[in-house]
């Protein structure tokens, strides 16, 4: 099979890291791909922090506690919200799996491609990660609650520019454990028309 083909195939989103930290070089190159994914009218309005300082990366961790904590839920709230709130009353949850380096991935919030944008290159991330056998997983938490004043606060201590808004972050670090088998693909997805 065509080699990029199977690295796309292969990814997986990995949740349990070893506590050693990726190479310069390795993050260097992801990044560079993060870059090269495509943008609306090429307006490259993304930016990319990278946390790789455990003490920073522990505060964001009380943050999310403390936004799952006030977070109110009904029967229509998404159901991933509804268990990480549940998994967040557990003083040893770590919404980015402890993984060594988190890419958090903002953009103009007046900007109409935010998310398309930086979801394509996130998706780079993960691919250019999974070539280079690091492990990675989307993480969501700081797009729920990165608008929370403290959360806020803090984001903006880490750089990113008040008018930017968390569009997603990944984890990234060396897989602990098998690689997880890939959940079943859900039928009547595709429709194609000769
Ligand atoms: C927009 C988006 C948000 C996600 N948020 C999270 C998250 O916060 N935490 C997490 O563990 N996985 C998250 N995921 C990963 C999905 O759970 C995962 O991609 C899906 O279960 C399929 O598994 P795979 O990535 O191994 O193919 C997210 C994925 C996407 C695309």
């Amino acid at each position: 099979m065509n080699e990029i083909i199977e690295n796309l195939l292969t990814r997986r989103s990995i949740r349990t890291y070893t506590k050693e930290q990726i190479l310069d070089t390795e993050l260097a190159a992801i990044i560079e791909a993060a870059k090269y994914a495509p943008s609306g009218g090429n307006s490259q309005s993304w930016h990319f922090t990278i946390v790789q300082n455990e003490e920073k990366l522990n505060q964001l961790n009380s943050l999310v506690r403390e936004s799952f904590k006030d977070l109110i839920v009904d029967d229509r709230t998404y159901r991933s919200k509804i268990a990480g709130k549940k998994a967040a009353e557990n003083s040893k949850y770590n919404f980015y799996y402890h993984a060594p380096t988190l890419i958090i991935v903002s953009n103009d919030r007046e900007y109409s491609n935010a998310m398309a944008d930086s979801s394509v290159a996130l998706q780079n991330i993960f691919l250019a990660a999974h070539s280079l056998q690091i492990g990675s997983c989307w993480i969501n938490q700081l797009t729920w609650f990165g608008d929370e004043p403290a959360m806020r606060e803090m984001l903006t201590s880490l750089g990113i520019p008040e008018n930017y808004k968390v569009c997603g972050a990944a984890a990234l670090g060396y897989a602990a454990g098998n690689q997880p088998k890939a959940t079943p693909r859900k039928e009547g997805t595709v429709t194609i028309i000769k």
